[in-house]
């Protein structure tokens, strides 16, 4: 048979992909009616991918007074009732006590790497140098850091996960006042100059955009400033330059011994233009995705400064409300020259999509009504224990081919991915298993199809944790815990175990997702055997 080889592979590839397509397994059929572009593929992620799970201090940890730590402003937020049921961090998943055992659910999973944070109130509970190192709080880290490289995983370290030292807040304003880009610097160059040897990525902050809109825009994430026109860009304008500071840091003081990666990592939805074929539709998602991940990435990971779109936006604004200059700072050329290029990749935290519609919008100086977007999310998307939080997957593939082409194919570690479920015990958590399935099929996707760098993808989370205003109500864990023991008890769920082949076979193999039907495995057997 003078058929040639070639041919023969792309017949396979062609059967295969039409086999796939009619057993047609994809996730949240009902609502996304696109097998086309949803049906779920299989391959493999690149070798050396870095699978992790993330978890943040103040969710995790507990331990807020034990061994000379200082207060965070999460303790103070907490204790102020501003918490759902006025819980608190206070104990949490008592990580404190029992980081030797959550090491041992990470490798039970098989990952090869664990993202926490360190909270800077235990090792300065001052905030200062000058007010003293916590030798109890730089320990724990040790011991953490060696716990898990002891156990073959690789620690990957987020420097601020959001708890400030509350005597920063009270002696400084937090993050309004430049002073904070020293005092972080200092505390990073801390971190480097104890754990540089054992750790080699790095996170400067995690999430600034939740920080500065949530936390001084409208106040419902600590410190509970309200100040939507002005504070979150006072605030982000520090964090930028506290960021490129402890970059320069490392680059000039550790990089050449240790060779470690420093970046940011920055969240924001996929901006989905409500009409995809309306150019002002198109303009408001890609406004949205500037005012969010833009505003940090454009200044770290482009040309030292904020996009363009947010300058002119806020620009305007302020003019038509009658100010003599933009809410929005601006940085002098020599601290251009500075932050320019201080990101070796993009950390991405991102769990869902919104529909963006252009809509000219007039009123008091806000953050929000500076970016002429209206967004909403449809009413018959799936749904999660979280308001905010409905699974899109095909918008991770969105998102991840906006950060490539925005940022020059920069190499991307997704940091966080995840969904919530109630506040109930169940341990068959087939709706993370299901979320977590069609959103790493999206993201191998961006891989391999659209040439995306993506290098590692860290769940969130290891465990059910405090989830910030929501306190215990919503559970985003691979374990559940059981907040009613006091030795909190971890237990693994499915979406874990489901989890443990994904990352044994680097990816998806067709036995891991086709629920294929005898007769397409005879079929597929048949051709194998005609052909190959
Ligand atoms: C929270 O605590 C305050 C006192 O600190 C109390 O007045 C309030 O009723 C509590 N709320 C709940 C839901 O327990
Ligand atoms: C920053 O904090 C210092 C020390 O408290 C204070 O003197 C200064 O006025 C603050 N600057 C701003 C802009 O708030
Ligand atoms: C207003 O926006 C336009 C672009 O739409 C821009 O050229 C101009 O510089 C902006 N004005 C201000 C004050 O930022």
């Amino acid at each position: 048979m003078a058929v040639h080889k070639k041919e023969i592979n792309s017949v396979f590839i062609i059967l295969t992909v039409y086999l796939h397509l009619t057993s047609g397994e994809f996730s949240y059929p009902d609502v996304f009616d696109d097998p086309e572009r949803d049906t779920l593929i299989s391959g493999q992620f690149p070798d050396g991918f870095a699978w992790g799970s993330a978890t943040s201090a103040y969710q995790v940890e507990g331990g807020w007074n034990e061994d000379g730590k200082g207060e965070s402003i999460w303790d103070t937020f907490s204790h102020e009732g501003r918490i759902y049921n006025n819980q608190t961090g206070d104990v949490a998943c008592d990580s404190y006590h029992k980081y030797t055992e959550d090491v041992q659910l990470v490798k039970a999973i098989g990952l090869t790497h664990y993202r926490f944070s360190i909270s800077w109130p235990r090792i300065l509970p001052q905030g200062t140098l000058a007010g003293g190192i916590n030798q109890a709080g730089l320990d724990y880290y040790t011991d953490l850091i060696d716990e898990l490289i002891a156990n073959d995983i690789e620690p990957v370290v987020t420097l601020y996960h959001w708890d400030l030292p509350q005597v920063l807040q009270d002696d400084y304003g937090g993050w309004e006042n430049d002073t904070l880009a020293d005092l972080f610097n200092d505390y990073a160059n801390l971190c480097f100059a104890e754990y540089a040897s054992k750790v080699n990525i790095w996170i400067t902050f995690n999430e600034p955009y939740v920080v500065t809109w949530l936390g001084y825009g409208i106040g419902v994430f600590a410190p509970g400033i309200v100040s939507p026109g002005y504070a979150p860009y006072r605030a982000a304008h520090t964090i930028i330059k506290a960021h490129a500071k402890a970059y320069n840091t490392y680059k000039n003081n550790y990089f050449s011994q240790y060779g470690g990666k420093v970046s940011i990592t920055l969240s924001t939805d996929f901006g989905q233009p409500k009409d995809p074929e309306n150019e002002e539709d198109i303009g408001a998602a890609v406004r949205y995705m500037q005012f969010t991940a833009g505003w940090f990435a454009h200044p770290i990971l482009k040309n030292g400064d904020y996009p363009d779109v947010m300058k002119w936006q806020v620009g305007n604004k302020s003019q038509e409300q009658g100010l003599p200059e933009s809410r929005l700072p601006e940085f002098t050329e020599e601290e251009k020259q500075y932050i320019k290029g201080t990101g070796d990749f993009f950390g991405l935290n991102s769990y869902t999509t919104t529909v963006c519609k252009h809509k000219v919008t007039s009123g008091d100086p806000n953050y929000e009504g500076d970016q002429d977007v209206e967004r909403n999310q449809p009413e018959n998307w799936p749904t999660s224990a979280s308001e905010w939080l409905r699974p899109v997957p095909w918008g991770l593939r969105g998102l991840l081919n906006w950060v490539k082409n925005e940022y020059d194919d920069i190499d991307i570690y997704i940091t966080e991915n995840g969904v919530s479920t109630p506040d109930e015990f169940n341990l068959e958590d087939d709706a993370r298993v299901t979320f977590y399935q069609a959103y790493l099929n999206e993201a191998l996707k961006a891989q391999m199809y659209d040439g995306v760098n993506l290098v590692g993808y860290f769940a969130w989370s290891l465990m059910d944790n405090f989830e910030w205003t929501s306190g215990y109500s919503q559970r985003f864990g691979l374990h559940y815990v059981d907040f009613e023991d006091p030795d909190r008890r971890r237990t693994q769920k499915k979406s874990a175990e489901w989890l443990t082949g994904i990352v044994a076979y680097n990816g998806f193999s067709s036995a891991q997702h086709l629920q294929a039907t005898p007769l397409v495995i005879c079929l597929s057997a048949l051709i194998y055997k005609l052909f190959l």
